[in-house]
């Protein structure tokens, strides 16, 4: 290995790499962790959480922390809702109200680590190193950034187009394997791999992992609109989004209304997407056999979509409520929630220093 001293190993795992700076550790000596892997997500605090951002993410952030192979770090990615501009009461209420999600979903302050990334510096110093390995034609590729310039054409500004590689250092800085997000993300996940792959071949180093995108299931979820759009999205309109916050009756009158046609006129046709993506939010809220009889009800015609929506609309209030009723208690603690934040910074910036020690290590940017 070129640059790095032979006695500097570099193991894959996080909680085993050791390096001669700090005294040689040797191989094995944190047993209990060897076989753990590092997990990292994070939100855009751009919004109440909706039920896409629950069943594609966070609700798999609660189901890996409860996993003794991983260890966690889920943290807002207030930066990175830096990119549209943005107002700042709105963003301190919405940073408190995505911590308050996190933490009615089920995620423990006292089982991983939750924390906000603009209280980790070694974030955006990483951020700044892997720009040098960026390079302006692959981010203007990425097809988050060709809609994002469409939509705001009068604000083009370069943390849209390096969005990508602050989002790579967020993962990398504790050295990821795995990413719990939704299907949406995959691109970005691509390039977080492209990144570290690259780091390690510049520096002829084995350090940072590719971590990959992942779900518990084996595909990555994409949670429907209301609206016949195929993505549920905090930047759709209100009536396509069932936020986690939604009382009883406005989650109600957004499904009645949702997007319908005029019903099968042949059997066994396949459902426009409106009508699919009504069986899809089924699918994720109400018993097999209620999707199943409406299902048939498609196939033979019989369908009353009247019926299927009020099922749906009950179905989704009893997932709905229990998590709203812990948001508002939860946001009513404003004590609590910002002693999450400040001891998760304190252990988010532990971490990352390691892996910033040794990558200033690495490139050379420690001269005495
Ligand atoms: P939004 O797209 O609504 O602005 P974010 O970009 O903040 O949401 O996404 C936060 C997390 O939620 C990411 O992991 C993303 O993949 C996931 N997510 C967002 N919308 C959906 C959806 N409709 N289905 C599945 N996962 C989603
Ligand atoms: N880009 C992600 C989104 O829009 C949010 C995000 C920022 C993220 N940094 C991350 C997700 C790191 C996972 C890991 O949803």
């Amino acid at each position: 290995m070129v640059g790095v001293p032979n006695s500097t190993r570099y193991l894959t795992h996080h909680n085993t790499f050791y390096n001669s700076g700090e005294g040689s550790r040797k191989k094995g000596s944190f047993p209990i962790f060897a076989a753990m892997q590092v997990v990292v997500s994070g939100t855009r605090p751009t919004g109440v959480l909706h039920l896409g951002n629950y069943l594609g993410a966070v609700r798999n952030y609660v189901r890996m922390q409860d996993d003794a192979a991983y260890e966690g770090y889920f943290f807002i990615a207030d930066y990175h809702s830096l990119t549209t501009h943005h107002q700042p009461h709105e963003l301190r209420s919405l940073v408190k109200q995505t911590t308050a999600a996190y933490l009615a979903a089920g995620l423990d302050p006292e089982k991983v680590t939750i924390y906000l990334q603009s209280d980790v510096p070694q974030i955006p110093e990483l951020y700044l190193l892997l720009n040098m390995l960026a390079y302006k034609g692959e981010l203007e590729k990425v097809a988050t950034f060709k809609e994002k310039i469409k939509q705001h054409k009068e604000n083009i500004n370069a943390g849209l187009l390096t969005y990508p590689v602050l989002m790579a250092a967020d993962i990398i800085i504790h050295r990821a394997h795995k990413v719990p997000v939704g299907k949406d993300q995959e691109q970005h996940l691509e390039m977080t791999r492209n990144f570290a792959k690259r780091f390690n071949s510049r520096y002829d180093v084995d350090f940072f992992p590719e971590p990959v995108a992942f779900n518990y299931d084996a595909e990555l979820v994409k949670v429907p609109g209301l609206d016949g759009g195929t993505k549920m999205s905090k930047s759709g309109s209100v009536s396509s989004v069932i936020f986690l916050d939604d009382p009883d009756d406005v989650i109600r009158k957004k499904i009645m209304r949702s997007k319908t046609d005029s019903g099968p006129t042949e059997p066994n046709t396949t459902p426009p997407q409106e009508i699919e993506n009504i069986f899809v939010l089924m699918e994720h809220v109400s018993d097999t056999s209620a999707v199943a009889h409406y299902r048939k009800a498609y196939s033979d015609c019989s369908i009353r979509y009247g019926d299927m929506k009020k099922q749906l609309a009950e179905d989704m209030i009893a997932f709905i409520a229990p998590l709203r009723h812990r948001i508002n208690e939860t946001l009513a603690n404003e004590a609590y929630l910002e002693r999450v934040l400040q001891e998760g910074g304190e252990k988010a910036r532990e971490s990352a220093k390691k892996t910033i020690h040794e990558v200033r290590n690495i490139m050379g940017l420690n001269y005495f």
